[in-house]
């Protein structure tokens, strides 16, 4: 009888360390990664029965070495830190003891580690004298988030110790919350029981293969040893994939588009408006601005010119400004001497909406000189309408200019008036600029004119010439 006994227990002790000796390659992760990770669920919680036989494990892979640790003292360990040696054949992940005494119990660290990265585990070792009343869990999944067609995987495991009676076994078995019956009556779902250590410590896996929407929700583990039960619930819901790669893209296409599109608008904003600024702003004058027609003048320009500039000014710039442009002019040649201008040319500048004066060295007598220069628009500007120099000649720059009693030059003369340099070869820009001077013209004469005599504005006026009502307007 004790020859069979001890048989028995040979039997037992080498089943147990066949047991541990799979633990770590048995119901592991289904991932492919080499690097370095645990394969399968680590426990936290380990339990044992004085006197019998008690395996830790750390299952990983990918891992350069592993340390083992009993309350911060590295293995291997004196005989009164810990019996638990380690089990070489499982490549170190496993340590175990035949017969686990109190004194083993405390906090086992595996140090895991590969060349740049130390992973850490801790399993807390209780031992007990006899067996406890009430199962201990050892393991049970945490809350999980699992994309829809991913594996579902649960772990539920517990520490009963041996049930030597007959019919009586221990056991885990998952449900979910709300579901009839258990879960095996699904193809898709499978539930694998293991055990360890003689039976003292089991588990169950719940695996569903590709998770559907349907499967979401609670389960709920349940662990029975004869005459006690306990249940753990477990809450299993979607995971939304996320985009990683870019969560927060900055669009940087488009702030270049962006970009590019507004320095091309300023460059074509500056090319219209050096290739077109000077017409538009003519266009737009004549479109928008206020027309002088009420004020009682009946002339929009005065032209004046010195003799020696007469056929520029009859022969070229009358006829434009008349039928090209439809103002109504009148024109005066200055006489000599500048004392005779503003009495002979009150009346017709009064009658004037704008004067235009050709300016040239006759004009002051051939004295080509800032002062002469001044006197004479001086002179001019008494006149009293707007007034408009055309340049024939550069003006004389800066040569020590004579100030007048207010400290007035020149320079400071020329900008509050208007003055176009007449260029023959650029009679366009000339043209535009002068015509900016002058007083607002609509375009379409001959409509508006049709619309005003419809509107009966000024009929009476309409009589006249063409050119007269178009002034009008
Ligand atoms: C692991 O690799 C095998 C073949 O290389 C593949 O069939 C399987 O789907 C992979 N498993 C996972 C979880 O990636
Ligand atoms: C070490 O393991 C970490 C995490 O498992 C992994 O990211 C890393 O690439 C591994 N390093 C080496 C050198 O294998
Ligand atoms: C297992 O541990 C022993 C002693 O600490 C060590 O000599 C051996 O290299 C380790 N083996 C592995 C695969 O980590
Ligand atoms: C083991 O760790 C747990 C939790 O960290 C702690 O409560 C316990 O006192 C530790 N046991 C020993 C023997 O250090
Ligand atoms: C569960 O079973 C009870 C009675 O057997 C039945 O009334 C109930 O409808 C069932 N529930 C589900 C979700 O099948």
């Amino acid at each position: 009888m004790a020859v069979f006994g001890s048989f028995c227990l040979i039997f037992l002790v080498l089943r147990s360390v066949a047991t541990i000796e799979d633990y770590c390659s048995l119901n592991t992760y289904s991932t492919n990664g080499t690097y370095m990770q645990f394969t399968k669920e680590p426990n936290v919680d380990e339990f044992a029965i004085a006197g019998k036989f008690k395996g830790l494990h750390c299952c990983a892979k990918g891992y350069r070495s592993i340390e083992w640790y009993k309350d911060g003292k590295p293995y291997p360990w004196p005989l009164m830190v810990s019996q638990l040696i380690l089990y070489p054949e499982s490549a170190n992940q496993t340590v175990y003891t035949q017969s686990v005494t109190e004194a083993d119990a405390g906090n086992y660290t595996c140090l895991l580690r590969n060349d740049s990265v130390v992973h850490s585990h801790t399993i807390q070792l209780k031992v007990f004298e006899k067996i406890p009343d009430d199962p201990k869990i050892t393991y049970v999944s945490k809350d999980h988030q699992v994309p829809l067609g991913q594996q579902l995987r649960l772990f539920c495991e517990a520490f009963a110790g041996r049930v030597d009676l007959p019919d009586a076994h221990n056991e885990v078995v998952w449900r979910k919350s709300g579901h009839n019956g258990t879960l095996d009556d699904e193809p898709r779902v499978r539930q694998e029981k293991i055990s360890r250590e003689d039976g003292q410590t089991f588990g169950t896996y719940l695996i569903i293969d590709s998770v559907r929407r349907e499967d979401f929700g609670e389960y709920v583990c349940k662990i029975s040893k004869p005459g006690k039960s306990i249940e753990q619930r477990v809450f299993v819901d979607e995971k939304i994939e996320v985009e990683y790669l870019n969560p927060n893209p900055v669009p940087v296409a488009k702030l270049l588009l962006c970009l590019s599109a507004i320095i091309f608008l300023c460059l074509a904003v500056v090319i219209l408006n050096l290739q077109y600024g000077l017409p538009l702003r003519v266009r737009f004058k004549d479109t928008f601005g206020v027309v002088e027609e009420s004020d009682g003048k009946t002339n929009d320009v005065l032209l004046l010119y010195s003799s020696k500039d007469s056929e520029l000014a009859l022969g070229t710039l009358l006829p434009i400004l008349e039928s090209r442009y439809n103002y109504k002019c009148v024109h005066r040649e200055l006489p000599s001497s500048i004392n005779y201008w503003f009495g002979e040319l009150q009346n017709d500048a009064l009658k004037s909406r704008r004067i235009v004066t050709l300016l040239s060295p006759p004009v002051v007598s051939d004295n080509w000189t800032s002062a002469a220069i001044y006197q004479a628009i001086k002179q001019l500007q008494a006149l009293g309408s707007k007034l408009t120099i055309i340049t024939l000649k550069e003006l004389p720059r800066c040569e020590n200019e004579t100030k007048n009693s207010h400290g007035e030059t020149l320079t400071i003369l020329l900008r509050t008036i208007n003055v176009v340099h007449w260029e023959r070869t650029k009679e366009e820009k000339f043209w535009l600029n002068l015509r900016l001077r002058l007083p607002p013209k609509r375009r379409n004469e001959r409509l508006v004119d049709g619309r005003s005599q419809t509107q009966g504005i000024n009929s009476s006026r309409l009589s006249n010439d063409s050119e007269e009502s178009s002034d009008l307007v």
